[in-house]
């Protein structure tokens, strides 16, 4: 039994196979979270389940944490659902009514209902337990039973609390267009901390997860509190820390310019929020967060391709020829994926031009793709094709003949971004289109992959057509709409594996991730600098669903040069690509490549399946290092990667993780072998020199 009810002490336990989460309904109804840590017997706690108020102005509700606060009475912290009645009231009083545990997918499930004491509105607060993970998902679903439209003003879909710590340090992750997923951490004080999105996607200016530790949690060891949103739209998620010294952290989508109408009998339904404790670090989290996304959340088991991609080969440049020439080294490097990247359609001859007119450009492709798609598969590779599809160029067709499809204000100025502007997906019309124009896509060619774009934010979020006082669903409808879109295509297309992409990396979230297969996590593929992105990247989200190309010596984006080596190794810790115009490398080059794409193929199942330990950060020695170890913990794989060597200084030696201590290992590319205890506690030497210097060890055990 994972989920546990005391009637006597009216406590709530939910026990995973190493934490336990508890709270109870106090005596005024309402839910107080009691505990959250290492297993615990539940009865320990009911002495906890009391309320004391500190003076008239610190009510006993400031002094208890709520599992989800209802804005209202005394509520004067982030509240989880506030809303307007149809007669003017804004207050919820909401108490527990009853309690379901269910079974669903074989996981178990607690449903708790609140009921509000005068008006007709239910509360229904779901905890989706998953054991081995420790892992806790929460949503929360809002029901009108009455028959009065209720407006839903902030609807989170759970809130944390954390337990009491001397310290409480935050991490997450910051970023821009071609910077993203850089760590940060700070000791909240009291007040709140916002991470948010109110740019109409996920962003790359912050990501939806946190964690919570008390300052002194490793990679390996400490206490750690974490949780991750799926919400590709607008999101917030609040860490709050109260003068009475207690954090919660509340999320869910971003309350900022948001509305939502929930008419008579209507419910609505909030993204879930996945949480978690470990004791074991920060790379403990990240490997139950990563095995979540594999076990629970992405569409498919299958491993992730080889790929190829045209885009900085080729830009907007691309025809039926260079195209065909580029796949034939392709398939001499070992791709399975071949990708072409925007330029295909319309008059996409730059960026100024042809977003939204998705036919074969004829001019580009005079015998259709259909003659590239036959040579590709004939080299033995699948196609791949790149759409973006909710974007539209004033300079197309599609704009001339639907100037109202995309997001205005009657009276404003259309911000262009890149020369673009953005559909009101929203419009069954314009997700028709949408939807139409896809299936056309796949259904007459055999196409394996879809990369989706979305290079622009929303701006002018006017929906025409859409009732004036519901206009604040925009960020809401928009998200919702895509799912369905992509629900919708893999539904008819089953086989077709999907990218998230958006400028690099602004939509990436455990909720596209239900719907995709794998991501593009920046546009910035300089080798070194995907070092950190990546390291960011893995503290969320798993080494398979980063998609990674190789591209030139000289990067496109900072003229750094790196070697062929370094940029495999860089590239070759998530899903493998090559993003380079390989028509202008040599014969050599290609032979070399081919190499490395070899190795990839061998280790593929470490770094797609097996666990990853982050051994060291550039941040530390000047050292990055990443290791992957299988299942068995028979084999494992190393990258290692040096910045600059300086002043003679040695390199530490480096302690692998994850290995049998009592077994024997052997580093392929030297002679002898070494207990896993001493590779783990000794460690292994870094022949590392110079200046941008990497290493990848294959170990195995020996028999
Ligand atoms: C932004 C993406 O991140 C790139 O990889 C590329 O697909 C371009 N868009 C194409 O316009």
């Amino acid at each position: 039994m994972t989920i546990q009810y005391n009637e006597q002490h009216r406590i709530f336990a939910i026990q995973t196979n190493q934490t336990s989460y508890i709270f109870g309904v106090n005596g005024k109804g309402r839910l107080q979270h009691l505990y959250w840590g290492s297993s615990l017997d539940p009865e320990d706690c009911a002495p906890l389940l009391r309320t004391w108020s500190h003076s008239s102005f610190d009510m006993e509700i400031e002094r208890i944490l709520e599992e989800y606060s209802f804005w209202g009475d005394l509520v004067y912290t982030e509240p989880s659902l506030k809303v307007s009645w149809h007669d003017g009231v804004r207050d919820l009083s909401m108490k527990v009514a009853e309690h379901r545990i269910v079974e669903q997918d074989g996981q178990e499930k607690l449903v708790i209902t609140l009921q509000d004491e005068a008006y007709p509105l239910e509360t229904h607060l779901s905890y989706t337990v998953i054991p081995e993970l420790d892992l806790i998902v929460r949503s929360a679903k809002i029901v009108n039973t009455g028959s009065h439209d209720v407006i839903l003003e902030n609807t989170q879909s759970a809130s944390w609390s954390i337990p009491y710590l001397p310290d409480y340090r935050l991490t997450h992750v910051t970023g821009k267009w071609s910077g993203e997923f850089q760590l940060r951490n700070t000791i909240l004080s009291e007040g709140k901390k916002v991470l948010e999105s109110r740019r109409g996607f996920t962003d790359s200016h912050a990501n939806p997860w946190f964690a919570v530790d008390n300052g002194y949690a490793t990679e390996d060891s400490g206490d750690v509190w974490f949780g991750a949103l799926a919400w590709s739209g607008n999101w917030k998620i609040t860490a709050e820390k109260t003068a009475f010294n207690q954090v919660k952290v509340t999320g869910g989508i971003n309350d900022f310019d948001s509305e939502w109408t929930l008419g008579a009998g209507e419910s609505f339904e909030t993204p879930t929020f996945v949480g978690g404790y470990t004791a074991g670090g920060f790379g403990e989290m990240s490997r139950h967060l990563h095995q979540y996304q594999y076990d629970y959340v992405i569409p498919s088991q299958e491993p992730r391709k080889v790929l190829y991609n045209s885009w900085e080969a080729t830009y907007f440049d691309v025809n039926a020829q260079d195209q065909m020439a580029l796949a034939e080294r392709a398939a001499r490097l070992g791709v399975e994926l071949f990708v072409v990247d925007d330029g295909w359609f319309g008059e996409r001859n730059h960026d100024r031009a042809g977003l939204g007119d998705w036919f074969v450009n004829r001019e580009k492709f005079p015998n259709g793709l259909e003659e590239l798609i036959q040579k590709v598969h004939n080299l033995g590779m699948g196609f791949g094709i790149w759409v973006e599809p909710e974007s539209v160029n004033p300079d197309s067709d599609l704009y001339r003949q639907h100037p109202d499809w995309v997001y205005h204000f009657p009276t404003r100025g259309r911000t262009e971004l890149r020369n673009q502007l953005l559909l009101n997906i929203t419009k069954p019309e314009v997700k028709s289109y949408i939807l139409q124009f896809m299936t056309e896509l796949l259904s007459k060619h055999d196409i394996a992959f879809i990369k989706w774009d979305m290079n622009r934010t929303i701006t002018q979020p006017g929906m025409k057509d859409h009732p004036l006082q519901r206009q604040k669903e925009v960020w809401i409808r928009h998200a919702h709409t895509l799912y369905e879109i992509w629900a919708e295509l893999r539904e008819r297309f089953p086989h077709v594996a999907f990218e998230t992409c958006a400028g690099g990396g602004s939509r990436i979230d455990l909720g596209i991730l239900r719907y995709a297969d794998q991501t593009w996590p920046s546009d910035n593929t300089d080798a070194f600098d995907r070092l950190s992105i990546q390291e960011g990247f893995s503290y969320v989200y798993a080494p398979k669903l980063m998609t990674c190309w190789v591209t030139e010596a000289i990067s496109g984006m900072n003229k750094r040069t790196t070697s062929l080596q370094y940029r495999f190794h860089s590239a070759m810790m998530g899903t493998l690509g090559i993003g380079s115009n390989l028509n202008e490398w040599s014969d050599e080059l290609i032979d070399e490549s081919a190499g490395y794409v070899r190795q990839y193929k061998e280790i593929r199942p470490l770094v797609q399946y097996g666990h990853q330990y982050r051994l060291d950060t550039l941040k530390k020695q000047g050292v990055a290092a990443v290791q992957y170890v299988n299942k068995e913990a028979s084999e494992t794989v190393v990258f290692a990667f040096l910045h600059s060597q300086r002043l003679g200084e040695p390199l530490p030696r480096l302690r692998l993780r994850g290995l049998q201590p009592d077994k024997m290992y052997a580093i392929e590319q030297l002679p002898g072998a070494w207990t896993g205890k001493a590779m783990m506690n000794i460690g292994i030497e870094l022949p590392l020199r110079g200046d941008l210097d990497s290493l990848m060890y294959r170990i195995r055990e020996q028999e």
